[in-house]
């Protein structure tokens, strides 16, 4: 099983975006990829790293038809402190990623090979993780079903492919506040389903609703539960905090959210602040509530793509919420440096957060 990784380099090299080339998201993609194949029976095998190029596969893989497919998303990082390259909780994505593999019947991978394999495929690479502030190199590790076959059964050989992408600001915008609709028709996810997943149908449940929202000016979708449209789940493809007066709080883990990495982050943070911070059931009408009596202070998404992203806006129905002014809250702005600053290496982690 699994076996050492062998590596084919990619000789020419791709030219990598000049320091003053705005990057966006996901538009670059490096030199190599890692590939690692599972058959039933075999386990996974011949891991390898390649070229970059288009994979080729049976028009019948079961991935394009019945959508086994899972994702993750993790960043390495050009520390200003010693010039070295590190990768943000990658331990944490690969517990997450045998979560989703597990949920959607999928073959679990080793966690230590999946953080190993990273970290080889990064330091390969090195030289296209972008030293300018605020970027990073974005790792985007995937397992899809390839066995080709139309029955409604799960696949018996799949695919681990890990990518990397040099990136900047996931939204255009940066970190300024975004508008956000409260969806009050589509639903994301429902308990008993795979919203805890980090499965790639979850995304294109979330397309048309998007799409909606943007007519009506608003970036994301506030996502509410399926079942009462009363409670809070996510916002876009991220996970919700409110600080409402002093506290803060975000849903809890209900079995349709994800389980952010950044979120468990961002709750550890404010722990050790001693800011109090509550996971548990939000419902609309309550930041409603906060938002007419005057306590609703600040509200952020948070995720790898944008770290912390302030939602400068509300929209529930006819009824627009401006929070704090459409700026950016003093504490939204204390975490997005704190974790910003752990990443790049400016500030201490004292966590043992980051990994070489
Ligand atoms: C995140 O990292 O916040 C996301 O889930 C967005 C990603 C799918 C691009």
């Amino acid at each position: 099983m699994y076996g050492t990784i062998r590596i084919e380099r990619n000789e020419q090299g791709k030219a990598i975006p000049a320091a003053e080339q705005s990057l966006g998201f996901g538009r670059y993609f490096t030199d190599h990829m890692l590939l690692v194949d599972y058959e039933e029976g075999k386990g996974w095998h011949d891991p390898r790293i390649v070229p970059y190029a288009p994979l080729s596969l049976d028009p019948a893989a079961m991935v394009f038809h019945y959508g086994q497919a899972v994702f993750e998303g993790l960043k390495a990082y050009h520390c200003v402190d010693t010039g070295e390259v590190r990768i943000f909780r990658p331990d944490q994505n690969a517990k997450r990623l045998n979560r989703s593999n597990e949920r959607l019947q999928m073959p679990l991978l080793d966690e230590d090979f999946f953080v190993n394999a990273i970290q080889a495929l990064v330091r390969l690479d090195a030289k296209w993780v972008p030293q300018k502030k605020g970027a990073s190199l974005y790792i985007r590790p995937f397992v899809i079903a390839t066995e080709a076959g139309l029955g409604v059964r799960s696949s018996s050989r799949y695919l681990f492919v890990v990518i990397l992408s040099p990136v900047e600001a996931y939204y255009d915008e940066g970190l300024k506040p975004i508008n956000i609709l409260v969806e009050n028709h589509y639903a994301r996810a429902v308990q008993g389903g795979i919203g805890d997943a980090k499965a790639a149908g979850n995304y294109a449940a979330s397309l048309k609703a998007q799409a909606l929202a943007k007519e009506k000016g608003c970036a994301q979708v506030l996502w509410l539960d399926a079942i009462e449209k009363a409670h809070l789940e996510e916002v876009g493809s991220m996970n919700v905090f409110f600080r409402i007066g002093r506290e803060v709080i975000t849903p809890s883990l209900s079995g349709s959210i994800l389980a952010g990495i950044t979120r468990d982050s961002i709750i550890q943070l404010l722990c050790d602040w001693g800011v109090p911070v509550t996971e548990r059931k939000i419902s609309i009408a309550e930041i409603v509530q906060a938002y007419e009596e005057g306590t609703l202070e600040e509200a952020f998404g948070t995720g790898t793509a944008a770290v912390v992203s302030p939602i400068g806006s509300l929209l529930w129905g006819e009824k627009q919420m401006d929070i704090q002014g459409g700026g950016i809250g003093e504490l939204t702005q204390k975490l997005y440096d704190a974790v910003t600053g752990i990443q790049s290496g400016s500030l201490p982690d004292s966590r043992g957060w980051m990994v070489s």
